[in-house]
């Protein structure tokens, strides 16, 4: 990407600091306080322009959240839309957003572990050709930063319109123990589900026709234990029933 006006964009971000965040490493351990609240903590991870991320923070109000990119041009959009969406709601101020310029890569040095509650991957980059596949940000090696920096209860909600990504991040997930749920393969299908906020990316592919992949995946350890434990149970019960069902045949054959 050609930044232009570098210097113009960097100045406007520093003009911003009750919004954006350029020295993400200093809050490490002291989000809830950045915020003032304890509420759980919600991240984008490659926010773009910052639509979703904007969008989600004027809905959700009992939510913090934290759009992330390594854009300065994409944080100063981002703002732009995030102040947009909260004048609309009558407020000068974005309280529970920060718009974080910093690089996945360097996630533990941003958060405590357990810091956040949920982590939403919308259209990562691809990154196609095999020999790059330790850069998608579904790759074991980035699920392992992320589970240090979610709570027990912590999950990633991902989508994408890229089946060779999807596909991956399958593998991926599965080979790391993440309990995977609500898995589509074409979330639009039945028209766009005004229920889920849209993503930039997303608006665009599936105004073309194209479907969008998406999943949940708990990968903090309690909530996957309660997850599993809650289907073993309903397997069980499943067999008493069964169970029951044969011996009143039983009884009703003698
Ligand atoms: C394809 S765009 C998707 C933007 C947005 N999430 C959407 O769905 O419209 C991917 C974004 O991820 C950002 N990104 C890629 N690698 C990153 C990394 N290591 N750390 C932070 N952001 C990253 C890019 O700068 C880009 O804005």
């Amino acid at each position: 990407m050609r930044l232009r006006g570098r210097k113009n964009i960097r100045e406007s971000l520093e003009r911003q600091p009750d919004l954006v965040v350029l020295e993400p490493q200093k809050l490490k351990g002291r989000w809830h306080e950045y915020f003032g609240n304890d509420h759980p903590i919600h991240i984008e991870l490659g926010m773009g322009k910052g639509q979703f991320i904007s969008t989600m923070s004027g809905t959700n109000e009992q939510i913090n959240y934290i759009g992330m990119d390594i854009f300065d041009e994409l944080i100063r959009r981002g703002s732009e839309k995030a102040r947009k969406v909260w004048r609309e709601k009558g407020s000068e101020e974005v309280p529970n957003l920060a718009l974080v310029r910093g690089n996945v890569e360097q996630l533990e040095l941003m958060f405590e572990p357990g810091e956040l509650a949920r982590i939403y991957l919308n259209f990562s980059d691809p990154w196609p050709k095999s020999k790059h596949a330790k850069r998608r940000l579904t790759h074991p090696r980035f699920l392992l930063k992320y589970k240090e920096a979610l709570d027990e209860y912590g999950e990633i909600h991902f989508k994408t319109d890229s089946l060779s990504l999807f596909e991956f991040s399958l593998n991926s997930f599965s080979d790391t123990g993440l309990q995977m749920k609500n898995i589509s393969l074409d979330l639009h299908r039945d028209g766009i589900r005004h229920d889920l906020v849209l993503t930039e990316y997303e608006t665009k592919f599936s105004g073309q026709g194209m479907p969008i992949y998406r999943l949940e995946a708990a990968i903090g350890d309690r909530i996957v234990a309660e997850h599993r434990a809650r289907i073993a149970e309903e397997f069980a019960e499943q067999a008493r029933r069964a169970e029951a069902r044969e011996q009143t045949l039983d009884i009703e054959n003698n």
